[in-house]
């Protein structure tokens, strides 16, 4: 049918048409499609009790590994593949970090794929092989696409090996160290290195022992036996450690005395790992101030003093590989990027933002929060803001289509963009239908 448009009866109805529309446009145009939750940002409490401050983070990394089945085809992460020698592993083996030794195991029924994996180990699989290659231990390591992560709270479910031997770590130069060694089920003794990566410790070859900055933190759980939240928060000066949400450490910059408070009350072994620290805290900052990115890593190269292993071939059978499995990492931070900067303050204002005031009372209420993990409620290790589009405005979220920036109230746009070109279709294909149904 083609539309007979000139005759007399319908031009009215035309105008009417045309009228409907151009109000459609406008008001796809002037008034977002929608306005989204969280586009200000994600807040979370840091410190313990009254101490407690809250900050705001603009940006976010979530990422389910317990749902991922393709891990190659996240645009969030990208696993490494490097060799090191034995000299520049520092111990008795290399390290050969290979995709291979990374692998996805989602739940059942995750994007229709059928796995054999147990359940409640659904998550990445961070494989450290107990059969050496070339003298190189095979090892897993995967960091995070965005390398400009400046001050943060970085937060990971994991479920460390019980294999004794291996190293595993949560990290962004502030690390969260595992020695599966270490771990005495028998007494109940769960240490956890807490390591802050100075310059300096770099300069004394990443032994953070000697370089300061480090405190031997105990678990009150055994940390193989089930999936925990591990957490980091980075501030300008200062960085806390938790372990399901309590503070297990606190380490900064200025001289104040609390160094190592919170409640380390495990295992300091070492009261001359304290004084280390108190000897890095004197000779300078030593919390980082620069951008970075996040990396999982699970090692060993033997080094007796370190990560010890490698996994020792257990019995005549064979060898047994050592897995760490991560649930999820969740990060909220802010970006060091200018540009990501001056998108937040154009949606969210600043202080230099002539429209302050007004944005700003609109701000406070587009900040979303990040619900806790506790050991009582464990509810919130479910919640991703990303599972939900409207929560994520402009954020890099890995889809199908890659880690793109999700438009936000841009979206308005194309929305009307979308509106127009149907109604264009609707008035030249069933232009003279429509008019007799009006
Ligand atoms: C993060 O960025 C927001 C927005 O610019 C700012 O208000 C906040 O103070 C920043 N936080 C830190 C720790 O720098
Ligand atoms: C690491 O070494 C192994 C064994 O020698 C080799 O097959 C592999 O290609 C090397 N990996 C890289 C990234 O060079
Ligand atoms: C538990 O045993 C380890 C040795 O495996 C020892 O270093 C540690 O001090 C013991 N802890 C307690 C609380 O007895
Ligand atoms: C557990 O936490 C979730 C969100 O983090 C909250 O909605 C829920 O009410 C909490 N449940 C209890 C029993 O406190
Ligand atoms: C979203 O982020 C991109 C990249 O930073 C930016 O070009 C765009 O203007 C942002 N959109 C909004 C609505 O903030």
């Amino acid at each position: 049918m083609t539309a007979s448009i000139g005759s007399s009866s319908s031009s009215s109805t035309t105008f009417r048409l045309l009228l409907f529309l151009v109000f459609l446009l406008l008001h796809g145009l002037l008034i977002p499609a929608v306005s989204a939750d969280c586009e200000c940002g994600y807040a979370a409490s840091i410190g313990t009790g009254p101490d407690a401050v809250e900050h705001v983070f603009t940006d976010l990394i979530e990422t389910d590994f317990s749902r991922l089945a393709d891990v190659a085809a996240n645009t969030d992460w990208q696993r490494q593949a490097f060799n090191l020698s034995r000299e520049r592993a520092r111990g008795a083996y290399g390290e050969m970090f290979a995709v291979e030794n990374i692998a996805a195991n989602p739940r059942k029924g995750s994007e229709g794929e059928e796995q054999e994996g147990e359940e409640e180990d659904a998550g990445l699989r961070l494989v450290v092989r107990s059969d050496v290659v070339n003298d190189m231990v095979p090892v897993a390591e995967i960091d995070t696409m965005r390398l400009d992560v400046l001050y943060g709270t970085f937060r990971a479910g994991l479920k460390i090996t019980d294999v004794p031997g291996t190293c595993s770590a949560f990290f962004w130069e502030i690390d969260m160290e595992f020695l599966s060694k270490d771990f005495n089920a028998a007494n109940g003794t769960f240490p956890v290195n807490l390591v802050l990566q100075s310059r300096r410790a770099a300069e004394s070859g990443f032994d953070a022992q000697r370089a300061g900055t480090f405190v031997r933190a105990n678990l009150p759980f055994d940390p193989t036996l089930a999936f925990h939240e591990y957490r980091i928060d980075f501030l300008p000066g200062r960085v806390l450690f938790y372990a399901d949400n309590v503070v297990l450490a606190r380490m900064q910059d200025d001289d104040d005395d609390d160094q190592t408070g919170g409640h380390d009350d495990g295992d300091r072994s070492g009261s001359g790992e304290v004084a280390a620290a108190a000897a890095a805290a004197d000779a300078g900052p030593v919390v980082p101030r620069h951008a970075g990115h996040l990396v999982l890593q699970h090692w060993s190269n033997g080094n007796p003093l370190w990560s010890g292993g490698p996994p020792a071939p257990r019995g005549a059978g064979g060898g047994r590989d050592a897995v760490t499995a991560v649930a999820y990492v969740k990060a909220y931070f802010n970006s060091s990027a200018g540009r990501r900067q001056e998108d937040w303050r154009r949606r969210c204002g600043g202080d230099d933002d002539p429209g302050r005031e007004k944005k700003a009372a609109a701000a406070a209420a587009a900040v979303c929060r990040i619900p806790e993990v506790t050991a009582a409620n464990l509810s919130a290790r479910e919640f991703f803001f990303s599972a939900h589009p409207r929560m994520v405005p402009n954020q890099t979220v890995s889809r199908n289509g890659g880690g793109r920036w999700r438009g936000g109230s841009g979206g308005g746009v194309v929305w009307s963009a979308f509106l127009f070109t149907v109604l264009v279709l609707v008035v030249v294909q069933g232009g003279e239908m429509m008019f007799g149904a009006w």
